[in-house]
């Protein structure tokens, strides 16, 4: 069977992120039939209406045709004042306008997040309700709350612990089922 292709995006910029570490984690852990190939948002412009008018930026057309491409999405996100990151919206926001945004509808997406007390879980309850805005399937359970980020890794960007490393796979695994659920669905629909 072809792997399930995922594309992978961090919400945060920053070099040495904990969430681009944890999703890189998932490259590692990736259970057989999967690949899963990680893209930056950094060079997403901010979203104006002025822009769109004259043409998608590059930017945008090339990561909306890797999540075209791509059979599943998995977003690792830092919780920035209770919700998502400016950057990881803004991204959404351009992927979202017509006709790009048919890429969205029906997109499996797994989410986690790494950060503080609650590991960005306030985050990823809204970028859940965007999800729904957007008619995308983020897969139910497991929730990947990766607490204190900053302990949970070594220098080198690995978990240091079984137990996060399992919340891991464990969302990859549900990833798998979820979008093969869905293909299936999909296929007897049409
Ligand atoms: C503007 C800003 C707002 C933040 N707000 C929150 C917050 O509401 N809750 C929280 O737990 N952490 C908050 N943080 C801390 C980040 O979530 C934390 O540093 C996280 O590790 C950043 O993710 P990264 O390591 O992937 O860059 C905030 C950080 C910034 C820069």
């Amino acid at each position: 069977m072809t792997p399930l292709k995922v594309l992978a995006l961090s919400g945060s910029l920053r070099e040495k992120s904990h969430n681009t570490a944890l999703l890189r984690e998932a490259i590692r852990l990736a259970p057989a039939g999967m690949t899963i190939e990680l893209v930056s948002i950094r060079e997403i412009p901010l979203y104006d209406a002025d822009l769109e008018a004259r043409g998608f930026p590059g930017a945008v057309t090339v990561l909306s045709a890797k999540v075209k491409a791509a059979d599943a999405l998995l977003i690792a996100t830092p919780e920035y004042n209770f919700s998502i990151p400016g950057v990881l919206k803004n991204t959404i926001d351009w992927l979202s306008r017509p006709p790009l945004d048919a890429v969205l509808v029906r997109k499996p997406v797994a989410i986690a997040g790494a950060g503080g007390r609650l590991g960005s879980a306030r985050a990823q309850y809204h970028l859940r309700q965007v999800c729904a805005c957007l008619s995308m399937l983020p897969v139910p359970r497991p929730e990947v709350f990766v607490l204190a980020a900053w302990e949970k890794f070594d220098a080198s960007g690995r978990l240091n612990n079984a137990a996060d490393e399992k919340q891991v796979t464990d969302l990859l695994a549900a990833l798998s089922d979820w979008t093969l659920m869905l293909q299936r669905g999909q296929a007897i629909a049409s």
